[in-house]
């Protein structure tokens, strides 16, 4: 998908979402249910499972997930749950195994989910026969990054996110990147309304100095696609700091519903950005970095100095939104044709909750 031209939706003002989705607990229980659990959720890249036996666990819609790489080399994921009494399977966040056991009573599964032991049914020899294995969850893998899908109806991950892939595709570093650091930070806002802020660069001028520093605002471009936005410009001309090897711009991608990815000038990196929802009012960041090699270059540091700073200007402008959601003063508010990408989102949570 190529970013040169502008993309407008609409050209006056169309309302946002009306502001008590962003203030009432309850909206937060069906979102759980009509959105997260329903949705791809990405979980991780490629390179955390590499070789048979490596395994992290991580959560899904508020579901506890593992992702395997068993010994047959198939990627698989589980309920993170023992089929005996219900106890979180895996404790660790990562790790390589040969086979998998519940630290209650003991009881053992194969890679592949097969219960292999169940020392409390010593005497039943037909047990372990094949029922009683971990709970399968959909897994698929596109571009070395790893989703999980609750929902056994969903159309498949490629197709529901063909544009992005297709977009981020370009990038041919993808599968050379290791995870680097992971950064988590508690925002005093809803989910939405830190969506609703990276689906738009009206405030970038303002917020972000170094950002519109770098970045060639005249070009910059935001593109809505069925379930993911695409945006970004090159690096200015006045930059000739980033040598051939190097990215010379900045791409943003959001996919549906609640996870974001950036590639920014320098050395290949990118940034996975999960919104997890703690409660209508409160959003769990996780901040997750890929690079290529083990040990960060000046430059690379350098990215990352960056890229928190860009972070931190974001997180403080939702939070004064939230407080501003809560006020009687106004019950909604309204997108400008540039803000086409809060809009289209918008449009996809009305679709989605039946609004
Ligand atoms: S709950 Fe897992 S072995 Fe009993
Ligand atoms: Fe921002």
């Amino acid at each position: 998908m190529t970013l040169q031209k502008s993309t407008v939706s609409h050209t006056g003002a169309l309302p946002t979402l009306p502001y008590y989705l962003y203030t009432d607990p309850r909206i937060l229980e069906l979102e759980k249910e009509k959105i997260f659990s329903k949705a791809w959720n990405y979980v991780g890249h490629t390179s955390q499972v590499a070789k048979p036996g490596d395994y992290f666990t991580c959560e899904a819609a508020g579901e506890p997930i593992i992702v395997v790489r068993d010994q047959d080399g198939t990627l698989r994921a589980f309920y993170n749950v023992c089929p005996h009494r219900a106890t979180k399977l895996e404790k660790e966040a990562a790790g390589h195994k040969k086979i998998l056991q519940c630290s209650y009573h003991g009881w053992t599964f194969q890679l592949n989910g097969q219960l292999h032991k169940a020392p409390n049914f010593k005497e039943s020899d037909d047990f372990c026969s094949g029922a009683h294995c971990l709970k399968s969850v959909r897994v698929e893998t596109q571009a070395s990054l790893i989703f999980v899908n609750l929902d056994e109806n969903a159309a498949p991950l490629a197709e529901t996110y063909a544009d992005f892939f297709e977009d981020i595709g370009q990038f041919g570093f993808l599968g050379k990147l290791k995870k680097h650091e992971v950064k988590q930070r508690i925002i005093k806002c809803n989910w939405k309304a830190f969506i609703d802020n990276f689906l738009e660069c009206d405030h970038c001028p303002i917020a972000h100095p170094g950002f519109v520093a770098t970045l060639d605002m005249s070009k910059y471009n935001i593109i809505n696609g069925p379930y993911c936005n695409i945006q970004g410009s090159s690096v200015k001309q006045s930059r000739s700091d980033y040598d051939d090897a190097e990215v010379k711009e900045g791409r943003f991608y959001w996919i549906w519903p609640n996870v974001m990815y950036t590639v920014y000038p320098g050395p290949g990196n990118l940034s996975a950005i999960q919104m997890f929802p703690v409660d209508h009012e409160t959003t769990l960041g996780v901040y997750t970095v890929f690079l290529e090699g083990d040990e960060p270059t000046e430059k690379q540091k350098e990215l990352l100095a960056f890229t928190d700073q860009v972070r931190k200007e974001d997180v403080e402008i939702v939070e004064l939104e939230q407080i501003g959601f809560k006020s009687r003063a106004f019950s909604q508010g309204i997108c400008s044709p540039t803000e086409h990408g809060v809009h289209h989102f918008a449009q996809l949570v009305r679709e989605a909750l039946d609004l």
